[in-house]
């Protein structure tokens, strides 16, 4: 195939997480020399499939599974060394090398309340480790307020000084080699023909400013933070890629429009749960489930400005009668077509649906656009319509190769 050099394409979940970014990153980067992620920590969790063989990822970006492929932290993410060693040795226990082809912005902040402390002006940069007595100096302001809320608010153990700068310390050694300013990289990389690929955590509806506010992560998940999170400019963004579920599915609380009841044995719900596997990567929590949310999509697609849509996780639909699909909503005795913005309206939307037939064929590998039941197609035809965004991908497994390709974000328009 070939393919356009000097191209980067994101790819941005467009529901609440867990839409299979991780797989389509892993797929397209055999058309990328770089792939990079701009936002969230270790709270994100990517299952990647490859001839048969499951690898489950949280901070490196899901391109390390291409040999050769150079793996980029901005700045907009925030980073547990601790997390990110263990994640390092359980990918070169498998034999996947890692230290050489990773570069850490050193922009990037601790976990724990670090976007807290970031917004603050107060957080802890990778940088800092590079300079032990400004990190200790930090370090002591930072202990001092955050142990003063856990022991005087909350009733609980302070941190000890010397257990974190110690490890903080052992965790600098083993970092330094791969502190890198990644915003000279990445723009060294697009001026010498590279392609990239910006990949995503969590989803757009739990983007801390257009999602279901207060129910959200703590970082924008949305297509323009790739530009912020890892210090490129947004014109090197060309194309943007919107991974979406055939259904929605969502961990945690906060409002789903289009719930179902996924616990009873024989309803809809419960089998997208089980066929789907609707469980949490990273908590293990069970993904609650629903019909397809259009109306959430068009907010997705507004605030990504998308370019095409991968619809993944087709397959779990296979052999469900009739299919719903909520094209808009009743609100305090109106309707829309659109999700309205935060969490209070979003509680008062009561979904208006439209009913599909299903199909009893199975898509479990389909590899082909024209081998999916005709139902699966006009299922697909109607997502189109009312989104108005094309769908340029179809994942119908979790294993890499089985995907369909209409467009392929690395072709020029
Ligand atoms: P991410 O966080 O967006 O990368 O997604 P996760 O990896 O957390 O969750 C998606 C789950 O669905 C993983 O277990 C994938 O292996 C699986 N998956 C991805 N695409 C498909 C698909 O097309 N069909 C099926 N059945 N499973 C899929
Ligand atoms: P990936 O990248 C699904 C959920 C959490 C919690 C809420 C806030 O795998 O798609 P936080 O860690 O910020 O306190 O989380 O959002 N959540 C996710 N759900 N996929 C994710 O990431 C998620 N990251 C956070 O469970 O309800
Ligand atoms: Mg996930």
């Amino acid at each position: 195939m070939s393919v356009t050099t000097g191209r980067n394409v994101v790819v941005v979940g467009t529901q609440w997480g867990d839409e299979g970014k991780g797989k389509l990153v892993d797929w397209l980067t055999e058309s990328a020399q770089g792939v990079v992620r701009f936002q969230g920590g270790h709270n994100a969790g990517h299952t990647l499939v490859i001839n048969g063989v499951k690898t489950a990822l949280h901070l490196i970006p899901s391109g390390i599974m291409r040999p050769g492929v150079k793996c980029y932290i901005g700045n907009g993410v925030v980073l547990s060394a601790a997390k990110l060693f263990e994640e390092i040795e359980g990918l070169e226990k498998a034999g996947v090398e890692v230290r050489s082809r990773l570069r850490i912005s050193e922009a990037c902040r601790g976990i724990g309340p670090a976007y807290e402390d970031k917004i603050a002006r107060r957080a802890l940069r990778v940088q800092d480790l590079k300079h032990p007595e400004r990190f200790a100096a930090k370090l002591r302001v930072l202990l001092d307020l955050h142990n003063h809320v856990l022991v005087e608010v909350l009733g609980a153990t302070a941190i000890d000084f010397d257990t974190v700068f110690d490890e903080a310390m052992r965790h600098a050694a083993l970092l330094k080699p791969m502190m890198a300013d990644v915003s000279r990289e990445l723009n060294d990389a697009h001026r010498d023909g590279a392609n990239l690929l910006f990949e995503g955590a969590q989803g757009t509806l739990l983007d801390v400013d257009h999602g279901t506010y207060p129910y959200v992560t703590s970082s924008n998940c949305v297509a323009g933070n790739a530009a912020a999170g890892s210090g490129v400019g947004p014109g090197m963004l060309h194309y943007i890629l919107g991974i979406t579920k055939a259904y929605c599915t969502r961990v945690g609380g906060g409002p789903f429009p289009t719930e179902l009841d996924w616990a009873t044995p024989g309803t809809p719900g419960y089998h997208m749960s089980t066929v789907g596997a609707e469980k949490g990567v990273t908590t293990g929590r069970s993904r609650r489930c629903g019909w397809f949310d259009a109306a959430l999509l068009k907010r997705s697609a507004q605030v990504n400005g998308l370019s095409g849509l991968c619809i993944t996780k087709l397959d779990v639909l296979d052999g469900l009668e009739k299919l719903e699909l909520c094209t808009g909503y009743e609100l305090d005795g109106e309707t829309t077509d659109i999700l309205p913005m935060g969490a209070d309206e979003i509680e008062r939307c009561t979904p208006i649906y439209e009913t599909l037939e299903g199909w009893s064929e199975s898509t479990v590998g389909v590899t082909q656009y024209d081998k999916l039941p005709v139902n699966a197609r006009l299922y697909l035809q109607r997502i189109e319509q009312v989104t108005g965004v094309p769908i340029h991908m179809v994942s119908t497994s979790p294993d890499r190769d089985h995907t369909i390709m209409m467009r392929h974000p690395y072709l020029a328009d």
